[in-house]
């Protein structure tokens, strides 16, 4: 009896050893799809979503509640999906292998860092701040100047900008490709593939199927504006009432359900202490109308996204709600010429009833869907990962 106890007690310490001697040969790619997304017959993932049973946009009115949502990318399979989240978190893909995507995009802070403007690689301060990436399957332009059109085409700017990820195409490659468990895990997302080496596209490719499935659209505004009134409490009803006002006019640029109607506008956000203006979409488009230009930001999730703005100028939804509130232009520097979006005017709301849109925005929270943060990595790196410290220790080396 003893003798068969001891038995199995090694047993099961081998089994253990085993495992966490070598992680990166137990990691195997999901076969199904996320929550909230069927598999179709050829294989790859479909959103599902009440807004999909809405016919139109028309005629729903300002802040209409139920109407459907735009065109969104999608058609991955669960195994792409899978790997791209291996990849979002993995320090590998940089330069040196010291920050991931999630470093700067942390599923804890709504995708975003919590910093005004992010840090890039070398600890230097980036320029603007991180956007959440909740629902970008839905976005037709990217970044804060909407100088990108797809999210591969996005991808390009944090790998191999030298102060972000720091990263070459080649050095890239070159790392992944020497990683077993990636060869084997792109084998199993691209079976039709020809060659034997893992190229760009399939690991754009990952990244983007990942990204198609951070979902939010499923918070308790969500179910209000299907038609359960009681989801949404009376302070929180009356915010959403002010938001899609005439008076307030958020709902005209922040437009349900996604609260952003993708546009770019110019809006007179004053830059922090210091900092020059920024131009924004004036240079993207070669258009002077458009300085200090920025895309209209979704507000999904927002309560876990602060600071706010393309360059963190506010720390709260308060502050936001109060600038909106100032008069038109009123944080524009004197002798600055902006022309400011005609839905920009002078509210003058009283402070309740700025207590009321800050608890509206409140109710835009959903991270039902947030995926896992991986245990472990193909890399055998740490998730996520922003040392500094240790990448100055190694550099030393
Ligand atoms: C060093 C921090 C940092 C890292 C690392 C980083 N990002 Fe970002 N990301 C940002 C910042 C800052 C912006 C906004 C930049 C701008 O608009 O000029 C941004 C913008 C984006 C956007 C555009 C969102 C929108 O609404 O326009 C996407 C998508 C995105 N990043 C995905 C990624 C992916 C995928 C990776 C990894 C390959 C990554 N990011 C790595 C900081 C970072
Ligand atoms: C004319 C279009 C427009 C209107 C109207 C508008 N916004 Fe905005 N909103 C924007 C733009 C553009 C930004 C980004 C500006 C920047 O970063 O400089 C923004 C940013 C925000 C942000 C910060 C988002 C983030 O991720 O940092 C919040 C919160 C917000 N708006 C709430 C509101 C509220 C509440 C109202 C109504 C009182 C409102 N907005 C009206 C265009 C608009």
């Amino acid at each position: 009896m003893f003798i068969r106890l001891l038995a199995l007690i090694l047993l099961t310490l081998v089994f253990t050893l085993s495992a966490s001697a070598s992680p990166s040969a137990t990691i195997m790619l999901r076969e199904s799809c996320p929550p909230s997304f069927e598999k179709m017959s050829d294989g790859t993932c479909n959103l599902v979503t009440v807004y999909g049973f809405y016919e139109s946009v028309q005629g729903a009115g300002l802040g209409g509640t139920q109407t459907s949502l735009p065109q969104h990318r999608d058609g991955f399979t669960p195994q792409q999906i899978d790997l791209g989240r291996y990849l979002f978190f993995d320090p590998a893909l940089s330069k040196g292998g010291s920050i991931s995507c999630a470093s700067c995009h942390h599923p804890d802070r709504g995708f975003s860092d919590g910093l005004p403007r992010s840090i890039g690689i070398e600890g230097e301060q980036l320029a603007r701040a991180a956007p959440s990436l909740w629902n970008v399957a839905f976005l037709k332009k990217f970044f804060w100047d909407a100088h990108a059109e797809t999210l591969e085409a996005q991808i390009l700017g944090p790998l191999y900008a030298s102060n972000e990820m720091g990263n070459t195409p080649d050095g890239l490659l070159t790392t992944i490709n020497e990683i077993p468990s990636y060869r084997a895990l792109f084998k199993t997302a691209y079976p039709e593939r020809k060659g034997e080496r893992i190229v760009l596209d399939e690991i754009y490719h990952a990244l983007v199927a990942f990204q198609a499935s951070l979902i939010s659209l499923n918070s308790r505004y969500d179910r209000y504006a299907h038609g359960f009134h009681a989801a949404l409490s009376k302070h929180e009803v009356e915010g959403l009432n002010i938001f899609r006002s005439f008076v307030a006019r958020c709902a005209e640029c922040h437009t349900p359900p996604l609260f952003t109607n993708q546009q770019i506008a110019v809006i007179g956000v004053p830059e922090p202490e210091g900092m020059t203006i920024d131009i924004g979409a004036q240079e993207t488009f070669e258009e002077p109308r458009l300085k200090a230009g920025f895309k209209v930001p979704t507000l999904r999730n927002i309560d876990r996204t602060a600071p706010y703005m393309h360059s963190g100028s506010f720390d709260s939804l308060h502050a936001v709600a109060t600038f909106y509130n100032g008069g038109r232009g009123h944080a524009v520097p004197e002798g600055l010429d902006l022309k400011l979006h005609w839905h920009i005017s002078s509210p003058d709301l009283t402070d309740y009833e700025l207590d009321r849109l800050v608890d509206f925005m409140g109710a835009l929270t959903d991270e039902s869907l947030k995926p896992q943060t991986p245990s472990h990595l193909p890399s055998g790196l740490t998730p996520i990962s922003h040392n500094m410290s240790k990448r100055r220790q190694r550099e030393k080396q």
